[in-house]
């Protein structure tokens, strides 16, 4: 459920009339619900009972201050894959003890900082980065408390451009020689085992690949304990999808995933480590963007919107589906079919072909749904497009929570050698 509806024919982002807004702020620009956000991040919560539970958002999906804020004042932590996701996290006041830190390249300058603020738990992909965290650690005069992150060879559909449990991908250490490594890491001064950490990919929409991934686990951690390493704490990830609108996808309730998760759990007396990002922000957000001209081609008509794949790059990368509807919610049933693509110079620069639509002409506004996760956290300049600003929504204030650069901030980062005249 979120918070953008018609209201006497236009649309609102909870108590704010989004045409209105366009006239402010200008277009393109994200639009995210604060109480869309919390909702999602209590419907997840409360889900899980009065489990011992730690959410940490996945900040990749969304990473600016304002929003993490808001979610760490319902009790979330965060997942991070960064020195920089890692600040961020930290200058939203997110304490280092709800801090998680994933991914395949952690650099020994990150693995330090990261030490140095006392996160919560490493969640370690490979032989080599354990060795460098032992050395660092051992520097510090400090042990690392760590999960390895596991690679359960399970495949969850989804585009292969995201999925991350199969054996081929980098993600995980390889499942047989699970034991082999914690073992080693068991016997390190610099570390600490504390969990089992697994994450096999996004916008996944069936119960099934984390219900096998995650039986798998709970296995190993029986196994691991007989060998003789504490494991108090499992890490299950993130990776539950979200509807996108018209899309068929219908991706399971919380209430059932985490029904799920209890049966196979609850046994093991853990800490529960959740990394969901795209079903806490995904539908809070919106892209809302211009018609600039409406061409007729040789073959279709294209609707040309002022927002490109620069801005929101999911449909370009991953084929992915947004729903796109007017502002002004339409009057009359006449409808037309459109290819919808942006200014950029490239034919991949298209959200959508044949896209069955309302009828529009120019410089009528548009909304993509469910742009609040990987939208303005992918979003580039090319083209030298200015990133487009995003704006918080809460009743009937807003607040610009990034604003649009002007074309002199960008120009100036560039630096011109004093060798070219
Ligand atoms: N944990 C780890 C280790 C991850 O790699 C990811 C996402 C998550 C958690 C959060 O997954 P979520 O709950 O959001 O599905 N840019 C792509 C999605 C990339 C996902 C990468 N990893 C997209 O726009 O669809």
């Amino acid at each position: 459920m979120h918070h953008f509806n018609y209201k006497n024919g236009t649309l609102f982002a909870e108590g704010i009339d989004l045409d209105q807004l366009s006239k402010k702020v200008g277009t393109p620009f994200y639009c995210y619900s604060e109480a869309t956000l919390r909702r999602h991040v209590q419907v997840f919560q409360r889900a899980f009972g009065g489990a011992n539970m730690l959410t940490a958002f996945s900040v990749k999906a969304n990473s600016n201050i304002a929003v993490l804020k808001i979610l760490a004042s319902e009790g979330a932590g965060a997942d991070v894959v960064s020195g920089g996701e890692l600040k961020r996290a930290r200058a939203a006041g997110i304490a280092s003890d709800k801090i998680v830190f994933s991914g395949v390249g952690k650099t020994a300058q990150e693995l330090t900082l990261a030490l140095q603020e006392n996160i919560h738990q490493f969640n370690v992909e490979s032989e080599p980065e354990l060795n460098l965290l032992n050395e660092i650690a051992i520097s510090l005069g400090t042990k690392a408390p760590i999960a390895f992150r596991v690679n359960p060879d399970v495949s969850a559909g989804g585009h292969e451009k995201i999925a991350t449990g199969v054996a081929e991908v980098k993600f995980g250490i390889p499942w047989a020689r699970a034991r082999e490594f914690y073992a080693k890491a068991n016997a390190m001064a610099g570390i600490e085992v504390k969990g089992v950490d697994v994450h096999i990919g996004s916008q996944i929409s069936d119960l099934a690949p984390f219900e096998t991934a995650f039986k798998k686990v709970a296995v190993l951690v029986t196994q691991l304990r007989e060998d003789g390493c504490t494991i108090d704490r499992i890490d299950l990830g993130g990776g539950l999808g979200i509807p996108y609108g018209d899309s068929p996808v219908n991706p399971p309730h919380p209430d059932e995933y985490a029904k799920m998760i209890r049966q196979i759990a609850d046994p093991l007396n853990v800490q529960l480590i959740f990394e969901p990002g795209r079903m806490i922000v995904g539908n809070a957000g919106i892209l809302v963007s211009k018609v600039v001209y409406v061409k007729e081609g040789a073959e279709r008509q294209f609707l040309i919107i002022d927002s490109a794949m620069n801005d929101l790059i999911r449909p370009a990368l991953y084929d992915a589906y947004h729903n796109l509807i007017p502002v002004k919610e339409p009057t009359t049933n006449e409808r037309q079919d459109y290819d919808i693509v942006g200014p950029i110079c490239e034919t991949g620069d298209r959200f959508a072909r044949d896209r069955d639509m309302p009828v529009l002409k120019q410089d009528d506004l548009v909304a993509f749904m469910s742009a609040g996760a990987y939208g303005a956290v992918q979003a580039s300049e090319y083209n030298t497009r200015p990133l487009i600003p995003e704006v918080l929504v809460n009743g009937d204030q807003y607040c610009i929570i990034r604003p649009r650069p002007d074309y002199e901030d960008i120009l100036k980062r560039d630096i011109i050698p004093d060798w070219i005249k």
